[in-house]
């Protein structure tokens, strides 16, 4: 599947999830995740992010290795929701798209 990673986090652009075929997108606080049962491996959302934050599972940078176990575990979370329609970034999104580590930062 593919995978949200730490770029998300703060911003939560949103502009992913209206492209995805099978809306497997859910929503928390301040991230998003990919429900790896439904992602079909298309990569159309790839593109659409404009801090670049999803890869292929297959290809996830070594730092980033955990995310994918992450997506999987919220996805599944009971208050984590399906988002299908794009929505305005998180207020602070342009003070955190180039800041890395924001992992202690998650709201789940
Ligand atoms: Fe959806 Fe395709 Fe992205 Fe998977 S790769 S999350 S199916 S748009
Ligand atoms: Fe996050 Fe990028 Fe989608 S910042 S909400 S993965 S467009």
């Amino acid at each position: 599947p593919f995978v949200v990673t730490d770029s998300c986090i703060q911003c939560k652009y949103t502009d992913c999830v209206s492209v995805c075929p099978m809306d497997c997108f859910v929503e928390g606080p301040n991230f998003l995740a990919i429900d790896p049962d439904g992602c079909i491996d298309c990569s159309m959302c790839v593109p659409e992010c404009p801090v670049g934050a999803i890869y292929n599972a297959t290809d996830l940078p070594a730092a980033l290795s955990h995310f994918e176990d992450l997506n999987a575990r919220l996805a599944k979370l009971p208050g984590w929701k399906p988002i299908t329609k794009a929505q305005p970034p998180l207020p602070d999104h342009a003070q955190w798209k180039d800041v890395t580590g924001k992992l202690p930062l998650l709201k789940m």
